[in-house]
C-alpha cells in the first residue's frame, strides 16, 4: 500500500515559491542574485495596522474566534464591499480565512465533484489549476493571448463552456500579466454567463487597489446584478495593505456557499489568526492614503521595467493596467544561443540561464500556462529593478 495519497500526485509544488527559494539559496551561498520572483510588496505593513495588531495582543484578543471571522471584521468587509464595489452583503454572506488562498481553496473543496470543470483564463495564477485538481475537479485553461492584451474574449468563454462547467475563475488585475478588464470588456464576459445559469463565478479581486493611470476597477457582480446569486467575490488584505504574512483573505457570496466553506474551515484550520483579524479591521476601516502613495511608486517601477525591456530586440513587453507584474514574451529569442552554449528553446531554459549567467530570478511562463514568456514582479526597489533590467539587456545582447 502506498504511503502517500493519490491526490498528491495530481498537484505540483508552487513554481513561484520554488523560484524565490532558489534565489534565496543562491544569495545565501554568496551569489549576486536579484530576485524578481516573489509576489509580495516590498513595503512595510503601515504603522496604524501594526498598532492594531499589537493592541489586540495587549488586550488579550488572543483566543479562538468564530470559525470564519469576528463580527467586527465581517462588518468591516460588508462596509468595504458597499463602499468600493456598490455590493450589498450581510455578515452571514461573508467568510474570512487564512489568506485569499484558503478562501479559494475552501470554495473549490466545498463545491467540486469528480469531473466538474472549472474554466481558468490563462495565463493564470499558478495555484488555480492545482487547487481545482486537489478538489477533484478538472481545470479547463483558455489562453488569452498577448495580441488580446492577455484578456479572454467572450467567444472563447462561450466555446469553453460544457454541461460540466461549474465555475469560471476570474482575476483582474491579473497575476501574472497585470491585465485589468475594463467595464466593457468584463460586461462582454458577464453577458455570456447570463446565458448559462448553471455556471458560478469565482472572482479573485486580490489586486483591486493596485491599478494605475485611469484604470477603473470593476467586479462581475457589480457589472451584472443577475450574477449576484452565483458569484463568490474574493479579496484580501495581502497585497494592497502589504500584509502578506498576516494571512487574512475574505469573500462574500450566497449564504449556503459561505456555510459550506465554513464547514470545511471548521475541520481544517478553524479561525484565521485572531490578532491578524483585528489588524485587518483597521486595514479596511482606517486611513487608506498610503495605497495612493504606494501605487505612485508601483506605477513608476512598471514604467521603468516596461521601457527597459521594450528596448530589447526579441522581447515584447506590454504595459499592464495593474498588479505588480509584467509578462513579456521572448518569442523573438527562441532558437538563440547563450555565450555558454545553451540554446534557448523555451521560457524555462531562458529563465534558468538568466539566473545562472547574470543572477536575475524570474518565473518562466509555462508555470502560468502561456509560453514563451516570463513574469517579473516589480515589487522591489527601483535600483534593483534598474540593475536587473540592465542585466537582462546584457544577457539578451550576448545571445547569438
Ligand atoms: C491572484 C492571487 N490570488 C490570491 C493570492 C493569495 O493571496 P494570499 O496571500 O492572501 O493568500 C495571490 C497571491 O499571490 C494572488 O496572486
Amino acid at each position: 500500500m502506498a504511503f502517500l495519497s493519490d491526490t498528491l500526485s495530481r498537484v505540483k509544488p508552487s513554481p513561484t515559491i520554488a523560484v524565490s527559494n532558489l534565489a534565496a539559496e543562491l544569495k545565501a551561498a554568496g551569489h549576486d542574485v536579484i530576485g524578481l520572483g516573489a509576489g509580495e510588496p516590498d513595503f512595510e505593513t503601515p504603522d496604524h495596522i501594526k498598532a492594531a495588531g499589537i493592541r489586540a495582543i495587549n488586550e488579550g484578543k488572543t483566543k479562538y474566534t468564530a470559525v470564519d471571522g469576528i463580527p467586527e471584521l465581517k462588518a468591516a468587509i460588508c462596509e468595504k464591499f458597499q463602499r468600493d464595489n456598490g455590493l450589498v452583503y450581510e455578515p452571514a454572506q461573508v467568510s474570512v480565512g487564512t489568506g485569499g488562498k484558503q478562501i479559494l481553496f475552501n470554495a473549490l473543496m466545498a463545491t467540486l465533484n469528480e469531473g466538474d470543470e472549472v474554466i481558468i483564463p490563462a495565463p493564470y495564477w499558478v495555484s488555480y489549476p492545482d487547487m481545482v485538481m486537489l478538489a477533484g475537479g478538472r481545470p479547463v485553461p483558455v489562453v488569452a493571448t498577448l495580441e488580446n492584451d492577455f484578456k479572454l474574449k467572450p467567444e472563447q468563454l462561450e466555446a469553453a463552456i460544457t454541461d460540466k462547467t461549474k465555475w469560471l475563475i476570474f482575476n483582474s488585475p491579473s497575476n501574472p500579466t497585470g491585465a485589468g478588464y475594463s467595464r466593457a470588456e468584463l460586461k462582454s464576459l458577464t453577458d455570456v454567463l447570463v446565458r448559462h445559469p448553471n455556471i458560478w463565478v469565482m472572482t479573485d479581486d486580490m489586486y483591486e487597489h493596485l491599478a494605475y493611470d485611469d484604470f477603473e476597477f470593476c467586479t462581475p457582480a457589480q457589472i451584472e446584478p443577475q450574477l449576484y446569486d452565483r458569484t463568490l467575490t474574493c479579496n484580501g488584505v495581502s497585497k494592497a495593505y502589504a500584509m502578506t504574512g498576516w494571512r487574512i483573505g475574505y469573500a462574500a457570496g450566497p449564504k449556503e456557499l459561505i456555510a459550506a466553506m465554513r464547514k470545511i474551515q471548521s475541520q481544517s484550520t478553524s479561525n484565521p489568526c485572531s490578532i491578524s483579524q483585528w489588524a485587518a479591521v483597521e486595514a479596511l476601516t482606517g486611513n487608506h492614503d498610503f495605497i495612493k502613495e504606494n501605487n505612485a511608486i508601483f506605477k513608476r517601477r512598471r514604467d521603468l521595467v516596461v521601457s527597459m525591456l521594450s528596448e530589447i530586440p526579441g522581447i515584447t513587453c506590454p504595459k499592464p493596467e495593474g498588479a505588480f507584474y509584467v509578462y513579456p514574451s521572448i518569442e523573438g529569442l527562441i532558437g538563440k544561443t547563450t555565450p555558454k552554449g545553451t540554446q534557448i528553446d523555451s521560457d524555462e531554459t531562458f529563465s534558468k540561464a538568466l539566473l545562472e549567467d547574470v543572477g536575475v530570478a524570474v518565473v518562466f511562463g509555462a508555470a502560468f500556462g502561456l509560453s514563451p514568456n516570463f513574469r517579473i514582479s516589480y515589487a522591489t526597489s527601483d535600483a534593483a529593478l534598474k540593475e536587473a533590467c540592465s542585466r537582462i539587456q546584457t544577457f539578451c545582447k550576448g545571445l547569438s
